[in-house]
């Protein structure tokens, strides 16, 4: 799946799909991550949340993620989102699986 930069606004998450699954891409300054967007608590978009010192919160009950890991910072959320590859080139965004080879995280 392929964004424009210029299409992100800084802070401010969007929702697309990848595979057929729901992700949420944020911008944060000049860097992009993109995280899957179902809250792991319940069924939350995520992109619906807000973007603050590098972390998603959940609208619905306030649980909080990191986007560069994907981990669940805060109740009620305990298990990590999925992180998605995120590839720059120029204002080309294109953002990916992790294979399962590559695939960072617990096992
Ligand atoms: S659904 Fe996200 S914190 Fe409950």
């Amino acid at each position: 799946m392929k964004i424009d930069f210029n299409e992100l606004i800084d802070g401010k998450p969007k929702r697309i799909e990848v595979n057929g699954k729901a992700v949420c891409v944020a911008r944060l300054g000049s860097e992009v991550f993109a995280v899957a967007d179902t809250c792991t608590h319940s069924d939350a978009s995520l992109s619906e949340g807000d973007i603050s010192d590098g972390k998603i919160e959940c609208w619905l009950h306030g649980a909080e993620f990191d986007l560069r890991t994907g981990a669940a910072i805060t109740l009620p959320a305990t298990e990590a989102l999925e992180v998605f590859k995120v590839i720059q080139e120029g204002t080309q965004i294109s953002i990916e699986e992790f294979s399962e080879n590559t695939m960072t995280g617990e096992k």
